[in-house]
């Protein structure tokens, strides 16, 4: 394991692709790292930009070639991307061949009736908008970021197809769409010549939607998958077993998607008794958690969020451990849902 140390001249470690492991997105020429870092906490012109550096170089030293941004990961929207298009002029342009960045759009952007939805002048003009803040010539691929009831699908992927014939990006993706509006979007883009790449939903030990339906639509189509939150955005750690830590993400009040108000004393018994099994497999709660979306064979990659460097190199050591056997799975089941 590489650890980092900031220094002014960046220069990424050579071993960086001795221990990550990748595996192919769907049915496509692309292998991602089977854990991604995801920039939508942590990463803004609120946070230290030394510490940001630092989880980015971390990263990359350890072979996450795969970053993923959306237009308003924050706060402010855009920052996220402004921090991480300094660290790309800074360090990181050497290595533009190397990197497989992603960004959204989909939620509200800018005022006014363009700036939300999944309009072709909204999704082209954020397109825009992102490659810019970022200071790169493309993105790897280009999501939608959730569906839009408002807008036909139709007008929405030929508005990916055209970013993807633009140059804009390389490849198309879509995140948050159920398992039928995904059929659909895959029907409209085949057509086009735009295969979709990558599905980005929400997987975690608490949340299973995805097990619903939409992965049998992925499978069946060779659509790969990039989960978000595979720590329940650090419920599924030991961080809350005794308290919330002044420093944690429930703390944070100006955090709206994630509060005190999760952390149930239902949530909690479970998440005890999931800390005493990954304790009798020797590791962490974040690092079972993790293994447990890897072990779904339609999961290409576990896009995790984090604080600090040490988080990332933990989630990191996942991949050096024995994956869940299925009397563990079993015993999960078990304590997520009695007997
Ligand atoms: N497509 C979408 O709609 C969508 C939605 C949400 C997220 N995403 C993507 O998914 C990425 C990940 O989402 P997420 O941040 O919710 O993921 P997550 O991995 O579930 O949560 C990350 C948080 O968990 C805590 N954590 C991480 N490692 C830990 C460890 N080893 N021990 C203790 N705590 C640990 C940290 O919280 P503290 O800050 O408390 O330390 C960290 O910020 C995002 O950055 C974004 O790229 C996409």
């Amino acid at each position: 394991m590489i650890t980092h140390e900031t220094n002014a001249l960046y220069r990424a470690n050579e071993t960086r692709y001795q221990s990550m492991q990748y595996k192919r997105c769907g049915n496509s020429g692309i292998k991602l790292p089977k854990i991604s870092l995801g920039l939508w906490q942590n990463f803004s012109q609120t946070h230290a930009l030394s510490n940001a550096r630092n989880m980015i170089h971390a990263a990359f030293d350890n072979g996450i070639t795969h970053f993923d941004l959306a237009n308003n990961y924050g706060p402010p929207y855009g920052s996220a991307e402004e921090t991480f298009g300094q660290i790309m002029k800074k360090d990181l342009m050497p290595y533009r061949d190397e990197l497989f960045i992603s960004s959204k759009a989909g939620y509200d952007m800018w005022p006014g009736p363009y700036g939300d939805g999944g309009s072709r002048k909204y999704l082209i003009a954020s397109c825009d908008q992102s490659l810019k803040r970022c200071g790169l010539d493309y993105f790897d691929v280009f999501y939608h970021h959730r569906m839009d009831p408002e807008t036909p699908i139709e007008e929405t992927m030929r508005a990916l197809d055209y970013i993807v014939r633009s140059g804009r990006a390389l490849y198309v993706g879509i995140s948050n769409y159920h398992a039928e509006e995904t059929q659909k979007a895959i029907e409209i883009l085949n057509a086009l010549g735009t295969p979709l790449l990558v599905h980005q939903p929400r997987y975690n030990l608490f949340d299973r939607w995805i097990e619903n339906g939409l992965t049998d639509v992925l499978q069946t189509n060779g659509v790969g998958s990039v989960v978000f939150s595979p720590l329940a955005q650090g419920l599924l750690t030991d961080k809350y077993l005794h308290g919330i830590p002044k420093e944690s993400r429930a703390a944070n009040d100006n955090i709206v998607h994630f509060g005190k108000d999760n952390i149930t004393q239902d949530k909690l018994n479970k998440i005890t008794a999931l800390n005493e099994l990954a304790q009798e497999r020797g590791q962490t709660l974040a690092q079972m958690a993790i293994a447990w979306t890897l072990r779904n064979t339609v999961v290409t990659s576990c896009l995790v969020g984090a604080s600090s460097v040490e988080q990332i190199l933990s989630s990191i050591e996942t991949l050096k451990f024995a994956s869940l056997s299925d009397s563990e799975s079993k015993k999960i089941d078990h304590i997520l849902y009695g007997p």
